[in-house]
């Protein structure tokens, strides 16, 4: 074959001449576009403005267009020696950029970059990325949300919707650092320590999924990170390979990558605070049980009521910190009496915030005639709102 065969079970070998990079561009159905790609990429003066040389490895999983035999041409031909083909069955984006970093690391490259093929992403681009790399970044992410930044004049609002949505989804369910502003491009370039180190087997992204995985790996792998901003166009020929499948795919990682992202806090939140309604109204039962049996008239219940609340509020305040704001527990440090005494007190003054805003949100509701149910139902959506903003803002703030 006159293709490069580079197969992941081959032995571990090293090809790569230094000061090196290789672009990955993963492909399936793009013979209208890789050539042209390929020429420009060629093209470019890397190693005059950047100092370093520039290498493609095109992942091709099996196109029926035909746009591996182009490839496997062009590598055999024009691009020896600087142009890999790597083939491979059609398993999704996500394993496809997966299996080729496998190649790369194994080729020993020391800088890795990722492209789509269909010049979404401009070739000059990369001159920026690498300079990057070469200025001390370990990642340069391609960015078309930081200032600089470029999104096509004639891109669909349904584009731009998706792609915003995406990101706070990776962001809120997620929990990928709020700091990144672009979280699902596919433009990018790595140092080799960077990819060695990612525990791929950790969340199974066979589709787009794969790029918040990335994403949330250069963030948390507390790597020196720099967002390029980019220009971003309408794909040149062909069709974009997203499905609903993706999407369903890119919520299940979301969901699966950070304990402590702000949407399990808050889930989290809810619960200890449903439970700490049964607590109060339990512990008010018991008390009234055990302390007042015989008392027709229930003189003094308001007692019992108040050390109800109370009994809830400690009841809340021991799992916000164990459970909750489990993250504060970590990252801040050692929880001393004294912070966690502070914290309680903090605590208590929300609560009776919570208390205020809910009688406050009734009579104002009330008076505007809305059902007086409604009135403190809507009073306390307000207040359990509040009272999350106070804990996660003042009081459990990391
Ligand atoms: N090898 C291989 N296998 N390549 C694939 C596969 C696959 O199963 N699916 C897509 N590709 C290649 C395409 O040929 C193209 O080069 C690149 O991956 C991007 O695919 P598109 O189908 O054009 O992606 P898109 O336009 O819907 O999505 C783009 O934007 C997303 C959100 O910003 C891509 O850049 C995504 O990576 C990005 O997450």
């Amino acid at each position: 074959m006159a293709s490069y065969p580079i197969q992941p079970d081959h032995e571990p070998r090293r090809t790569a001449p230094p000061r090196t990079a290789l672009m990955i561009v993963p492909t399936y159905n793009e013979s209208g576009n890789i050539a042209a790609l390929l020429e420009q990429l060629f093209a470019l003066p890397t190693r005059k403005r950047t100092g370093w040389d520039l290498h493609v490895l095109v992942r091709d999983d099996r196109s029926p267009d035909g746009t591996g035999e182009i490839v496997e041409e062009l590598a055999a031909g024009r691009y020896r020696g600087r142009l890999l083909l790597s083939r491979g069955t059609k398993q999704g984006l996500g394993k496809a950029l997966e299996l080729a970093f496998g190649e790369a690391l194994e080729l020993g490259y020391e800088v890795v970059m990722t492209m789509d093929a269909d010049f979404s992403h401009a070739p000059l681009d990369v001159l920026p990325l690498l300079a990057a790399i070469s200025d001390g970044a370990d990642v340069a992410v391609g960015s078309r949300y930081t200032p600089g930044g470029l999104i096509p004049g004639d891109w669909p609002l349904s584009q731009i919707v998706r792609t915003r949505v995406a990101g706070s989804v990776a962001r809120g369910v997620g929990g990928i650092d709020p700091g990144l502003r672009e979280l699902t491009t596919n433009f990018r370039a790595m140092r080799r320590t960077v990819l060695a180190s990612i525990d791929f087997g950790r969340v199974k992204a066979r589709g787009y999924g794969f790029q918040i995985f990335l994403a949330n790996a250069f963030s948390s792998g507390g790597w020196k990170v720099t967002e390029v901003p980019i220009s971003f166009h309408t794909r040149a020929h062909g069709v974009s390979k997203a499905s609903v499948k993706d999407v369903l795919e890119f919520i299940r990682i979301a969901l699966q990558l950070n304990d402590d992202s702000p949407f399990k806090q808050l889930v989290r939140f809810l619960l200890v605070g449903a439970s700490g309604t049964l607590v109060n109204l339990g512990s008010l039962w018991a008390l009234r049980r055990i302390l007042m049996p015989e008392d027709p008239v229930d003189d003094g219940i308001w007692l019992l009521s108040a050390a109800a609340i109370q009994i809830s509020i400690l009841w809340n305040f021991c799992w916000h910190t164990g459970f909750t704001f489990r993250r504060y527990r970590r990252t801040g440090g050692v929880l001393g009496a004294r912070q966690i005494l502070a914290n309680l007190l903090k605590f208590e003054g929300a609560s009776a915030l919570t208390q205020t805003v809910i009688f406050s949100a009734f009579v104002v509701f009330s008076n505007l005639g809305v059902f007086y149910l409604f009135a403190q139902a809507l009073g306390i959506a307000i207040a359990v709102t509040v009272n999350y903003w106070v804990s996660s803002h003042y009081i459990w703030d990391w």
